[in-house]
């Protein structure tokens, strides 16, 4: 089952609660950007904007851990309200150490990985984590054209999931909108991330229902 994630690091922060009702009932999950300036050369928000969409929302919400010590921090997220908790293969010093730990605190642990890191680097954690995030732009903003060549990175890992037997979702992040959603489902992805194109949109029903018929 195909899923649009909206992504509100591109929503009106002034109006938060109307920008997420707005599309509650319209998506599937809700992604929340943490950037430390670090790991990414940008900043965003932290434990209180979880606990804030946390009352917003009863839809599954993502915590994308965009921060040089995920390891340090992960489980905090869950804590917060996340009920994903997803760290960078790039960040990590002990990925099934913080797996355990986002578990132990009562969320789902995912793996994500950015244009440049090849697919194999998460191989090994495919039995340990709930899904899998394939960065389609160079992470920390929005706005961004997907980069094609990441789509070989999604089947390269739809094959070892296969092979593996493992049912966990693909999903991607970044340049998301319905002529790259349709790729990057033919390619194996089944959940889409998208921020601008919902959010800097004059019609979000218009939007997300042009996504979700794309990836159909
Ligand atoms: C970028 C973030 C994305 C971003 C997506 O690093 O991880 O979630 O919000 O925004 P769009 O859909 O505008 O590319």
């Amino acid at each position: 089952m195909a899923g649009i994630v909206a992504s509100i690091l591109d929503c009106d922060f002034t109006r938060l609660a109307e920008e997420v009702g707005a599309v509650d009932a319209l998506v599937d999950r809700f992604q929340i950007d943490v950037m430390d300036g670090h790991f990414v050369p940008n900043l965003s928000f932290g434990f209180p904007i979880v606990r804030a969409m946390r009352t917003l929302t009863k839809k599954p919400l993502e915590a994308d851990l965009m921060i040089a010590n995920p390891d340090r921090y992960a489980a905090k997220y869950a804590e917060a309200g996340a009920d994903y908790v997803i760290i960078h293969v790039e960040a990590s010093q002990n990925p099934k150490q913080t797996f355990r730990e986002i578990r132990d605190a009562g969320g789902r642990p995912g793996i994500s990985l950015s244009p440049g890191t090849p697919a194999a680097a998460v191989f090994d954690y495919l039995d340990e984590v709930d899904m899998v995030l394939v960065m389609t732009v160079h992470p920390g903003f929005g706005g961004q054209g997907l980069m094609s060549g990441q789509l070989a990175v999604v089947e390269q890992i739809r094959d070892k999931l296969a092979e593996a037997g493992r049912e966990i979702p693909i999903e991607v992040d970044g340049g998301i909108k319905p002529e790259t959603a349709r790729p990057a489902a033919a390619a194996g992805a089944r959940l889409f991330v998208s921020g601008s194109f919902i959010f800097r949109s004059k019609d979000y029903e218009r939007a997300i229902a042009a996504l979700r018929e794309s990836i159909q």
